[in-house]
């Protein structure tokens, strides 16, 4: 079975059904990308996954051990962290807080200390700007703080949602050179993006969703060379 295998997921909020029957696998140090329109119910599936749905159905499991029905808490001390959609930072805490919180649950400070060195090396603006309230940030510089905070949880499996989203392109670029680097040293991720183009570039094997249904799927290399999602997804 693969690190994380969802079968048959269907999710939504009360009776609002969003997610029909989702199947998806996400190999151990695998980059896998979920594609999809504004509504198509990435951040749904992110939720789901996170255990902050009600009422899922399917199954999801992870690394063996089943996640439908468990609570958000123990499903984060299974080592899934989740950056959400808007980032989701402490605007009252400094950077250096928010890394603080990010590494809450390791015993190790020597090790803190340097993983969190590690993290300002990777995102030098976080560095030169670690006593300022998160709030202050630029979107793209509170992106770098959200993923740095994620990473420095030592996740067995990344969920980001969008991190593109509302950044300019240059910043884009800096985050998706750390997500290559971070990814090239084993770290799992399921990757939800509405750039196909940037997502395709980044992932092994993506998913397209469609109004809540797994519409295709493949290797990234060739669904970025597929005419069909060409022309919905790449603007082709
Ligand atoms: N809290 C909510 N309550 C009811 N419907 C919601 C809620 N959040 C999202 N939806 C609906 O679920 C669908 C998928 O949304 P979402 O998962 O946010 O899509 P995406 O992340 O792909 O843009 C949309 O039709 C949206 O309106
Ligand atoms: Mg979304």
């Amino acid at each position: 079975m693969s690190y994380l295998s969802v079968c048959g997921l269907t999710a939504g909020y009360g009776p609002v059904r969003v997610l029909r029957e989702v199947s998806l696998d996400v190999e151990r140090g695998a980059v896998v990308a979920v594609l999809g329109a504004n509504g198509a119910g990435k951040t749904t599936l992110l939720r789901a996954l996170s255990g902050l749905l009600p009422g899922c159905r399917g199954e999801i499991t992870f690394d063996g051990t089943s996640l439908i029905g468990r609570r958000p808490e123990r499903i984060a001390r299974l080592g899934l962290s989740h950056v959400p959609e808007g980032r989701g930072t402490f605007p009252e805490l400094t950077v250096e807080e928010n890394l603080a919180v990010g590494a809450l649950l390791s015993p190790d400070r020597a090790a803190v200390r340097k993983d969190t060195d590690r993290m300002y090396e990777l995102f030098p603006p976080l560095a030169e700007r670690r006593r300022q309230p998160a709030g202050l940030l630029s979107g793209g510089e509170q992106q770098m703080l959200a993923l740095a905070r994620a990473l420095l949880s030592k996740p067995r499996l990344l969920l980001l949602d969008e991190p593109s989203m509302g950044l300019a392109p240059m910043v884009v670029r800096q985050i998706f050179e750390v997500l290559r680097v971070v990814a090239d040293d084993g770290l799992t991720c399921l990757l939800v993006e509405q750039n196909a183009r940037l997502a395709l570039e980044m992932a092994g094997y993506a998913y397209v969703l469609t109004v809540g249904s797994i519409t295709a799927e493949g290797p990234a290399a060739e669904l970025a060379g597929d005419e069909t999602i060409r022309k919905a997804y790449l603007a082709l």
